[in-house]
């Protein structure tokens, strides 16, 4: 009793059952938890399902997602985490704190150096959860491209989406099948959202939606010149006076096309944690050493005091895990020295943080 154990495949119906009463209290059936999230209440993903069960009745849930992404060319695996629930009758007795913890153990076993966190309450952040900072989201204003045709993306499509998706130089890396599911339920980040492919040769894709009056683009790929172009095209279509995007501090290529657009650095959503630094660093030193110019050997060290990092023969120092994470990984404004400049912060998937991944 009290004790963090894996689902079994009859936890199932319970878990989606729980997790649908907390999470989607009134929706239709149609926005089930495993209907919108298919590819974490699944069978095959069993191992990252947990629970608490007091008495006959699970009492605490929590849903992770191992994967992998992609930093240029370097592989970083991670765990996405989410679903985190405990039944009202049993709040307060620290069995979420308990199951997240037990999360974290069995990414890192799992090989995982960072977790995404799709929320950032004080339980997230006791456990060395922290904010990544801003995100620039450019405010697209409306100009028809007509000479950009657009087109709904259906699972015919599903290839030419997976081809553009990875050519990118910061990614998650997807299997077909994890795809074919996210466009099959029309679902990431919590909110229902379509694809579109872009060009006449389909250079390009964007996924959004639209919310009130503004056009929302939570994931694209492609040619920089189509995406900018696109979203104009898709507010044309869908009569949305505005269009949003989020772009990433090193999509220069995307930022140019924008250059004229009004820009706002929001908070990047939820939070992070760095699970392994040391082993994050080694993972990252191809992209390192190019950014650096010379073989980068890294190291990053917890003593007594604090964090000691090491990139080539740069170095800095922590007190606080947050501070640490925060240089290696927030965005631009955090505090860095000038030095560190085009090789930190390390770029991470964008718009939102964990894309289509979230769970
Ligand atoms: C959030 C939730 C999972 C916490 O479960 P729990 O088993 O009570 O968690 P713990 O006892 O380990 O305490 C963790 C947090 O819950 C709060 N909590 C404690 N008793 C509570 C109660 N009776 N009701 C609501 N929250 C309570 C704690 O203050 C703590 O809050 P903090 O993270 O802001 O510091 C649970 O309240 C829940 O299912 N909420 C609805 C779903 C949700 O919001 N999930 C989190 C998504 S990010």
């Amino acid at each position: 009793m009290n004790e963090p154990v894996q689902a079994t495949v009859d936890d199932l119906p319970e878990i989606t059952a729980l997790c649908t009463e907390v999470f989607r209290r009134n929706a239709p059936p149609e926005h089930a938890m495993d209907r919108d999230f298919p590819r974490v209440f699944s069978e095959d993903n069993l191992a990252q399902l947990w629970v608490i069960r007091a008495g006959d009745k699970i009492a605490a849930h929590i849903a992770g997602l191992i994967r992998t992404v992609n930093v240029y060319g370097a592989s970083v695996p991670v765990g996405s985490i989410g679903a985190v629930c405990t039944r009202e009758a049993c709040r307060g007795q620290g069995l979420a704190t308990r199951l997240l913890h037990r999360m974290m153990a069995h990414i890192v076993q799992h090989g995982g150096v960072l977790m995404f966190v799709s929320g950032g309450r004080g339980m997230y952040r006791r456990a060395g959860c922290c904010g990544l900072g801003l995100i620039h989201r450019c405010r697209v204003p409306p100009q028809d491209h007509d000479e950009v045709p657009v087109a709904e993306c259906g699972a015919d499509e599903l290839g030419v989406v997976l081809s553009l998706s990875q050519a990118e130089p910061v990614r998650f890396v997807r299997a077909e099948a994890d795809l074919r599911a996210a466009l099959e339920t029309g679902m990431a980040a919590n909110r229902s959202w379509r694809t579109w492919l872009l060009g006449e040769h389909e250079e390009a894709y964007i996924v959004g939606h639209r919310r009130e009056d503004t056009l929302v683009v939570e994931e694209f790929g492609g040619e920089r010149h189509i995406v900018a172009h696109g979203v104009q095209r898709l507010m044309a279509q869908y009569e949305a006076a505005h269009g949003v995007i989020g772009v990433g501090h090193w999509d220069v290529a995307l930022r140019g096309q924008l250059a004229g657009c009004h820009v706002e650095d929001v908070h990047i959503p939820g939070t992070i944690k760095i699970l392994q630094p040391e082993h994050l660093l080694r993972k990252l030193e191809p992209y390192l050493e190019e950014r650096m110019g010379r073989p980068a050997p890294t190291s990053c060290v917890r003593s007594p005091i604090g964090w000691h990092v090491a990139i080539g023969e740069r170095q800095a120092f922590f007190e606080a895990e947050e501070d640490m994470a925060r240089f290696l990984l927030g965005a631009p404004g955090c505090s860095r020295a000038p030095e560190w400049e085009g090789v930190l912060p390390v770029p991470l998937p964008a718009p939102t943080l964990p894309d289509l991944e979230y769970v």
